[in-house]
């Protein structure tokens, strides 16, 4: 098993930072700050000091996978694998691995142009200041060991980002969903992939008619109300939603889609499994969602 722990976390470049800052504060319900530049935005999910940093640029897209691997020698060893396959890795400068928030630092880019970040030592937030979200009913956010949450990449050259997720970075596959005319005409084939503390995927990878490399990232909730709470925020506030409450086969998440202000969709769920690589078996599901996930109907006139 590789020796990333989970993802970490995930930088989005976008052109409104006001923007994602109402968004993540008053839909999302995740805590947020402007860095002292006021070229970033740090979101909170939790007891660290980020999940989510917001960076000002025109992109409107994902830009940094952040992998957590927990210790330094863990680090210095999975970066000579990367090289000793032939990747190129460099070491974050100080400027980047200060604005991330971490004790070390390294990186690399995928076939496909992602930023791949790999990291020891995220930075908690001051005891003094526990995560408390005014919105979150529940216990908050399903992170922790478990990472942020997901991204699905939207992949042109689907099979080397693929090989790239599992030769090299070293994640396992979860399982295949082979949607066929998922929309008239078109085919969705997905697969998913996890790292060593096994929330059911934290990438997977699709090849989609869309300009964007990223399709959704995924927030996960601890109560059920809580995603139905979410709705009734994304309802209340004019926040589009891309496809309705449902319930996906392969993770078990019951969830909904909203529109980000970047334009690609937030999945806001709850009830998604961790697995459990010793007795895990790999399978292809023929479609998307068990129910539900239907795209709105317009509203008549
Ligand atoms: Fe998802």
């Amino acid at each position: 098993m590789s020796a990333i722990s989970n993802l970490g976390y995930m930088c989005i470049v976008a052109r409104d930072l006001d923007a994602w800052q109402s968004f993540a504060t008053r839909i999302v319900g995740a805590l947020c700050r402007r860095t002292a530049d006021g070229q970033s935005l740090l979101i909170r999910l939790d007891e660290l000091e980020y999940r989510f940093q917001i960076l000002q640029g025109d992109e409107d897209d994902l830009a940094v996978a952040g992998w957590a691997i927990d210790t330094s020698q863990e680090l210095d060893d999975f970066v000579a694998s990367l090289r000793a396959k032939g990747i190129e890795v460099h070491e974050a400068d100080d400027a980047r691995r200060d604005a991330r928030l971490v004790e070390r630092l390294f990186w690399c880019t995928d076939p496909d142009g992602l930023c791949h970040e790999f990291f020891t030592g995220a930075r908690q937030a001051p005891l003094s200041q526990p995560f408390t979200s005014p919105l979150i009913s529940g216990e908050g956010f399903e992170t922790g060991r478990l990472g942020v949450g997901h991204y699905v990449q939207n992949a042109r050259d689907v099979a080397s980002t693929v090989a790239f997720y599992e030769q090299v970075l070293g994640l396992k596959i979860s399982d295949y969903i082979r949607h066929e005319d998922f929309l008239p005409g078109q085919n969705v084939e997905a697969t998913f992939l996890y790292a060593r503390t096994g929330r059911h995927h934290s990438a997977a990878v699709v090849a989609m008619p869309t300009p964007k490399r990223v399709h959704h990232i995924m927030v996960q909730l601890k109560s059920l109300d809580d995603v139905g709470l979410g709705l009734d925020r994304c309802t209340d506030g004019g926040i589009a939603i891309q496809h309705g409450i449902g319930r996906h086969p392969n993770d078990q998440m019951t969830s909904f889609y909203m529109t980000t202000p970047s334009g690609f969709a937030l999945e806001y769920g709850w009830g998604g499994i961790v697995i459990h690589e010793d007795d895990w078996e790999i399978k292809t599901y023929s479609q998307l969602s068990d129910w539900g996930h239907r795209m709105p109907v317009p509203l008549l006139p």
